[in-house]
C-alpha cells in the first residue's frame, strides 16, 4: 500500500496483515510485510513462517512505536508459496538486496533465469541470503543503481531496466531507501490490481499510459561476468515522453488531496478499503509517489496499437462479506452450502425459464463463428477440467460439433494442432492458472476464436480471450473448488443450449433441460440437507479408509473425478475416479471385500450398465456405497445408499457432486486437517 494521508504505524500493519489473510488461499507458507521505519528510508521487516496469523503476534511483540504516523508511506507485504527454497524466515518476502535494505520487494511467480542472474551477481561480489529466485532480483536493482554514475536514475527507469532482464513470470512490489515514499509495481503472467482510496471525487476514470524511456533491449549477455559493459555502461540519457498523460488523482485546486493506492493480486484483498480498481496489462510498470499514479510500458508494443494506452478505472461488485466465512468453520463448506445461489447467480439474467430462451450476453456476436467451427476444444486444469469432461456429451449432443476435453498442460506438451476454424474454450475459476493461459496464448498465435469461461472478473484469461461467459459464482477462496465447478458445469451447458438454438430439432430436448435447470437450486438444497449422513459415513465405515475407489459412467464419470480429486486433495486420502466401463481392463483387481467403493447409479439410460458393475463389485465381495436416486427400489437391501432427487441426465452429476463435496469435507475435518489450506496445493497456479 502506498498512502498520501496521516495513518498510525498500528493501522498501517493492520491494512497488510488483513490483506494478506484475505489472500491467504494463494500462499500459506510463510508471511511477512516491511513497512517504513522511524528514519526516513529505514525499513522494519516482519516475518513469520506459516500462516498469516502469526504475524499479528509479531507486530505486537515488536519494540517498535506503533503509535508513530506517517503522512506519506509506502509498505509491502506477501504470503508465500514455496517454489525456489523451503518455507523459513530468510526465505519469506519481502526480499532485500542487502543488510541495509537499499531495495526491498514481494515477487508472485518465477523468475526462470535467476540461476543466472545469482551466478553474475555473485561474480560482481554481491552476497545472497536466501535461496529464492526473487532475491537475484532485489540484487540486480541494487546492482543496476550502485552502476549509475550519477544515481539520477528515476525509480521507473530502474526498475524497466531490471524487469527486462528477466525471464519467467511475476508480479512484483518495489520499495527503497533511495526512493522514499515511492513505489513501483510491474507485471508479466501474473495477477496485479490497483485500488485508488480517496474521499474526493475522481476527477477521471482511467489513467494514461505513458511510453516513456528509450527503446533498449535485453542486455543479459552483456552482464555476463567476463563483459565489462552491460549495465555498468552509462544510463538512458532521460525519459523521452512518448505520451503525455493525466494528472489523474489531482484535486480541482491542484493540491494533493489525501489518497491510498492498493496494490494487491486479487481483489480479495483490497475490497474493505476501495472497490475503484486498474487491471495492469503485462508489461506495464507502475510508479505510485506525491497522490499520484502513472503507468509506464515496458517497451512499445511492435505494432504499436495492440495495447489500449489507458487503463480504465472500474468499480468492484463484490462484497466483503462474500469473502468473509460467516457462520461456518470453512471457507470451503461456506462455498458449498453457497451453490444454491450461485447456480441461480449463473443463470441471472441468462436462462429465460418463460419463453425457454438463452441469452450468453458475452458470446452474442461470435456465436456464428462458433456455430461454423469445425470443432471445439476445452483446456483446463483441475476442478475445471472436469466440469469440462462432466458438459462434452451434452455439447456435442446439442451442437453435433466435435468436442475435445485437453488438460492444459498436457496440450502444451503435445503442441496440438490448433487452427483458425478451431473454437477454443478455457475454463478456469481464477482465470489466472499458468498453463490454461499459455494454452490460451498458444491458440490466439494460431487464430482460433479463444472463448474464456471465468469466475474472475478483470483475470488475465477473461481479458485476453476474444469472448466469454463470467461465471458470477462470487469469490471462491477455499482451495478445494466447489460452488465454482457447478457454475462451470452450468456456464458450459448454457453455452451449449446457446449454440443449439436454431435447432428445431432439439426444442424438446432444450426445454426439458431448462426446465431441469429451474428445478435445480430447490434439487440442492434438498442433498445439502444429507449433510448428516455424508458426516456418519466419514466418520463411521470410511474413517480408517486408506483408500477410496469411485465408479460411475456417461455423464457421471466427471462426478467420480472431481468426487475423487475433492478427497484426495483435503482428506489425503488415495482416491481414484474409474470409468465404470473400464472396470474389467484393470480395476477389478482392486476390488476385494477390504477396498471401499462408492457407486454413482443414478438413473439414466446407462442404469443398466452401471448395475452389471455393481453386481461384478459386489460378486467379489466388495460393499460399495451407492449414490442413487430417491425412490430407486432397484438397490438390492442392506446397501448404504446416498439419495439424491433425479433431474436431468445431463444435470444430474450437478447434484451427485455434493454429497462427495461434502464427503471429502468430514473426512478432512474427521482426520483434523486444515480444510481451507491443503498441504502442498495452492488455490491458484501462477507457475507451469
Ligand atoms: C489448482 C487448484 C484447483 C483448481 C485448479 C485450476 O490446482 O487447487 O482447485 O481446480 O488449480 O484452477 P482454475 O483457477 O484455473 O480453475
Amino acid at each position: 500500500s502506498a498512502s498520501l494521508h496521516r495513518a498510525e504505524r498500528k493501522e498501517i500493519c493492520e491494512i497488510l496483515i488483513t490483506g494478506l489473510a484475505r489472500q491467504e488461499y494463494r500462499g500459506y507458507d510463510s508471511a511477512g510485510f516491511g513497512i517504513d521505519g522511524d528514519k526516513t528510508g529505514d525499513v522494519i521487516f516482519y516475518k513469520e513462517v506459516g500462516k498469516v496469523g502469526g504475524l499479528r503476534n509479531r507486530v505486537a511483540e515488536s519494540s517498535a512505536d506503533l503509535t508513530k504516523s506517517f503522512v506519506s508511506q509506502v509498505s509491502i507485504a506477501h504470503t508465500r508459496w514455496a517454489t525456489h527454497g523451503p518455507p523459513s524466515i530468510v526465505n519469506c518476502h519481502p526480499l532485500r538486496s542487502d543488510l541495509k535494505s537499499d531495495f526491498i520487494l514481494v515477487h508472485n511467480g518465477i523468475v526462470t533465469n535467476a540461476a543466472a542472474l545469482r551466478l553474475v551477481l555473485q561474480n560482481r561480489g554481491y552476497k545472497f541470503e536466501s535461496e529464492t529466485d526473487t532475491e537475484a532480483v532485489a540484487i540486480l536493482t541494487k546492482y543496476v543503481y550502485d552502476s549509475q554514475p550519477d544515481k539520477r536514475i528515476t525509480f521507473t527507469e530502474l526498475v524497466k531496466t531490471v524487469v527486462k532482464e528477466l525471464e519467467g513470470s511475476f508480479a512484483f512490489v518495489f520499495k527503497s531507501k533511495h526512493y522514499p515514499n515511492e513505489l513501483v509495481t510491474a507485471r508479466r503472467g501474473s495477477p496485479l490490481l490497483i485500488g485508488v482510496k480517496t474521499e474526493k471525487k475522481l476527477k477521471v476514470d482511467f489513467v494514461d499510459v505513458e511510453f516513456a524511456g528509450q527503446e533498449s533491449e535485453k542486455t543479459l549477455e552483456n552482464l555476463a561476468p567476463t563483459s565489462p559493459g552491460g549495465l555498468l555502461a552509462p544510463p538512458n540519457a532521460g525519459p523521452k515522453i512518448l505520451r503525455t498523460q493525466s494528472r489523474a488523482f489531482m484535486s480541482d485546486d491542484g493540491l494533493p488531496q489525501p489518497i491510498e493506492f492498493f496494490v494487491a493480486s486479487d481483489a480479495a484483498a483490497i475490497v474493505e478499503h476501495t472497490k475503484r480498481v486498474l487491471y495492469l496489462e503485462d508489461d506495464d510498470i507502475a510508479h505510485i509517489a506525491d497522490g499520484e499514479l502513472h503507468i509506464h510500458r515496458l517497451r512499445r508494443d511492435k505494432d504499436g496499437t495492440n495495447t489500449p494506452a489507458i487503463r480504465s478505472i472500474e468499480t468492484l461488485e463484490i462484497e466483503i462479506a462474500e469473502i468473509m466465512k460467516g457462520k461456518f468453520d470453512h471457507f470451503m463448506q461456506k462455498e458449498i452450502y453457497e451453490q444454491p445461489e450461485s447456480v441461480v447467480n449463473t443463470m441471472r439474467g441468462r436462462v429465460n425459464f418463460d419463453s425457454n430462451q438463452i441469452t450468453l450476453g458475452g458470446l452474442r456476436q461470435y456465436l456464428p463463428i462458433m456455430r461454423r467451427g469445425r470443432r471445439i476444444v476445452f483446456s483446463a486444469c483441475g476442478t475445471s477440467y472436469h466440469s469440462c469432461v462432466a458438459t462434452r456429451a451434452i455439447f456435442e449432443e446439442l451442437t453435433e460439433i466435435p468436442v475435445s476435453v485437453e488438460l492444459a498442460s498436457d496440450f502444451l506438451d503435445r503442441k496440438t494442432p490448433i487452427f483458425r476454424d478451431d473454437v477454443c474454450v478455457f475454463l478456469s475459476q481464477s482465470g489466472e492458472t499458468a498453463d490454461t493461459i499459455l494454452s490460451m496464448r498458444y491458440c490466439l498465435e494460431r487464430g482460433a476464436l479463444c472463448v474464456g469461461v471465468v469466475n474472475t472478473v478483470g483475470s488475465t484469461i477473461s481479458r485476453e480471450t476474444h469472448c466469454g461467459v463470467h461465471i458470477n459464482a462470487g469469490p471462491e477462496v477455499g482451495v478445494a473448488s466447489t460452488k465454482a465447478y457447478t457454475s462451470q458445469y452450468i456456464a458450459l451447458l448454457m453455452m451449449a443450449l446457446q449454440l443449439s438454438e436454431d435447432r428445431i430439432s432439439f426444442t424438446e430436448r432444450r426445454n426439458q433441460i431448462i426446465a431441469g435447470l429451474h428445478a435445480l437450486p430447490g434439487q440442492i438444497k434438498t442433498v445439502l440437507a444429507a449433510d448428516p449422513t455424508l458426516k456418519e459415513l466419514a466418520d463411521g465405515v470410511l474413517v480408517n479408509s486408506r483408500s477410496l475407489l469411485l465408479m460411475g459412467r456417461g455423464y457421471q464419470y466427471a462426478t467420480c473425478l472431481e468426487g475423487a480429486l475433492k478427497i484426495k486433495e483435503i482428506s489425503y486420502m488415495h482416491s481414484e475416479g474409474i470409468l465404470a466401463g473400464e472396470l474389467k481392463h484393470g480395476p477389478l483387481a482392486l476390488i476385494d471385500e477390504n477396498m471401499p467403493v462408492i457407486i454413482v447409479m443414478t438413473r439414466d439410460s446407462l442404469y443398466p450398465k452401471v448395475q452389471s458393475a455393481f453386481s461384478q463389485i459386489t460378486a467379489r465381495k466388495a460393499q460399495p456405497i451407492v449414490i442413487c436416486n430417491e425412490g430407486d427400489d432397484g438397490i438390492p437391501q442392506g446397501v448404504k445408499t446416498i439419495r439424491v432427487p433425479q433431474t436431468v441426465d445431463c444435470l444430474q452429476g450437478l447434484l451427485n457432486i455434493i454429497p462427495l463435496q461434502l464427503l471429502s469435507y468430514h473426512l478432512a475435518i474427521n482426520k483434523g486437517f486444515d480444510v481451507d489450506f491443503p498441504r502442498n496445493l495452492a488455490k491458484s497456479v501462477t507457475t507451469e
